[in-house]
């Protein structure tokens, strides 16, 4: 089993040293680089856009990382497990203040086209459908909701963390005017990370029927 090989047992042991709180504040580092920057003035000729697509690039990423954990434990034995609702809620965050900048500094509260994107734009929707799966994950990513709900009904309701990923991926790739470059780099990272999932464990008992 990978778990038991030393170089992931090393590095397990130097992750139990790192708090939760770090994973917090290295990943909220490029939202405050980003808004630094935005209110210097140092986003280039066209800052609202930058800062919309730095910020959604951030939360794909964070997604990723969050649908990485699992295949990482299981074929490395490296487990970050104890950082995974961390970089849930923190993948929620960068999602919201998206759409916050696109609300406020993008479409300047102009709520008529607002709502034609919400209904026309096919990128549009899907990112406002990654976004509505990632509510719920978000409100129960905590132990209270584990214990009210059962482990197992949990467990159902968070795999809709796959329809975020794929969510995500598919706006990045819908809105990028060319078929190619990194937008399809991080689709097949994303079906990658969710088609491991299908590989049966060996050793691993049948559910039952
Ligand atoms: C799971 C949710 C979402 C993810 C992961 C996500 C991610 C992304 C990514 C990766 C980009 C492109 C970044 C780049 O070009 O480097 C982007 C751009 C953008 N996203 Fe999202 N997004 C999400 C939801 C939303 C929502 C809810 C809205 C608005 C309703 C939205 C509006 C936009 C806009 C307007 C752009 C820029 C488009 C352009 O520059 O033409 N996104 N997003």
């Amino acid at each position: 089993m990978a778990a038991a090989l030393p170089f992931a047992a090393a590095v397990n042991g130097a992750l139990r040293r790192v708090p939760v709180w770090a994973v917090w504040l290295l990943a909220l580092v490029p939202l405050g680089v980003l808004v630094g920057q935005a209110v210097s003035g140092n986003l280039g000729p066209d800052p609202v856009r930058t800062l919309e697509r730095g910020i959604g690039r951030h939360a794909l990423q964070l997604i990723v990382a969050t649908l990485a954990v699992t295949p990482l434990r299981r074929f490395t034995g490296i487990s970050l497990v104890r950082f995974r609702r961390a970089l849930g809620l923190l993948a929620f965050l960068y999602v919201v203040v998206h759409l916050i900048v696109w609300v406020t500094l993008d479409l300047q509260f102009r709520w008529d086209e607002i709502a034609a994107d919400l209904t026309r734009r096919p990128f549009i929707i899907v990112g406002m459908a990654g976004l509505v799966v990632m509510l719920p994950l978000a409100v129960t990513s905590n132990a209270a909701s584990i214990r009210a709900m059962g482990a197992a009904a949990w467990r159902r309701l968070h795999r809709l963390t796959y329809v975020a990923g794929i969510a995500g991926a598919l706006h990045f790739v819908l809105l990028s005017k060319v078929w190619a470059g990194d937008s399809l780099v991080y689709a097949g990272l994303i079906i990658a990370l969710l088609a491991v999932r299908l590989i049966p464990e060996p050793g691993a008992r049948r559910a039952p029927a």
